[in-house]
């Protein structure tokens, strides 16, 4: 089955805490948190008390991901926070295999983020070092955008690419998914589906997370 990894950018801060309660009475078993620095991306949401906080609310599993520059200098900051899952831009690591490292000796599992216009291939030395890829399917900074149609396509490719490891390496992929591209997304090879806006504005957030399994 796959997983649903609920977006809180997309949450109402004022009562985080209901949100998040809300998500661990439903069947979402991860919770994606959105770090951006104003420089990677041209947005800043929220940090380490965010993550600090969720943490103290939920036994999910906390996946962050970071929209900043030079990410390895936070790695333990966010583990000690609470952290379970790590990833980072490959568009913002001067060293990938080093900052790969690192977190796993942090104890905490690792993925790599593409940008759209990153293609695939570019991670094929370290693909077996990871626990998994997030594909943007989105220009990241912002939630509620449009889904970038090529993603399929990339999706496609690096599922290939992780079979040819045999190893067990999730595709979790983030921006713009609905109820009209799961279906199709998990045909493509999607482990994760990441959902913010579809999520949060809907009317029953619970019933709307079983609707994107369900299109497994
Ligand atoms: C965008 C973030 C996404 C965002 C997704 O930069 O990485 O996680 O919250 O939001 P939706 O699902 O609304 O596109
Ligand atoms: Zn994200």
């Amino acid at each position: 089955m796959p997983i649903i990894a609920p977006s809180i950018l997309s949450a109402d801060f004022l009562n985080l805490g209901k949100d998040i309660e809300m998500l661990n009475n439903s069947k979402a078993e991860w919770i994606h948190i959105d770090v951006m620095d104003g420089v990677f991306v041209p947005n800043i949401s929220y940090g380490i008390p965010i993550v600090k906080a969720v943490r103290k609310a939920t036994s999910k599993i906390l996946d962050v991901h970071l929209m900043i520059v030079q990410p390895e200098r936070y790695f333990e900051t966010f583990r000690d926070a609470g952290a379970d899952i790590i990833t980072f831009h490959y568009e913002a690591s001067m060293h990938l295999h080093r900052s790969v490292a690192l977190v796993h000796e942090l104890g905490m599992k690792v993925g790599v983020v593409l940008n759209p216009h990153t293609p695939v291939n570019v991670l094929s030395e370290i693909l077996p070092e990871l626990d998994l890829v997030l594909i943007m399917s989105v220009n990241p900074g912002f939630g509620g955008q449009k889904f970038i149609e090529n993603t399929y396509q990339k999706v496609k490719t690096l599922k290939q690419m992780i079979l040819a490891t045999g190893k067990n390496i999730l595709i979790e992929v983030d921006g713009g998914v609905d109820l009209s591209n799961a279906g199709k997304l998990y045909a493509a090879g999607v482990d994760v589906l990441v959902a913010g806006n579809t999520v949060f504005s809907s009317a029953d957030p619970k019933a709307t997370i079983v609707k994107l399994l369900s299109a497994y």
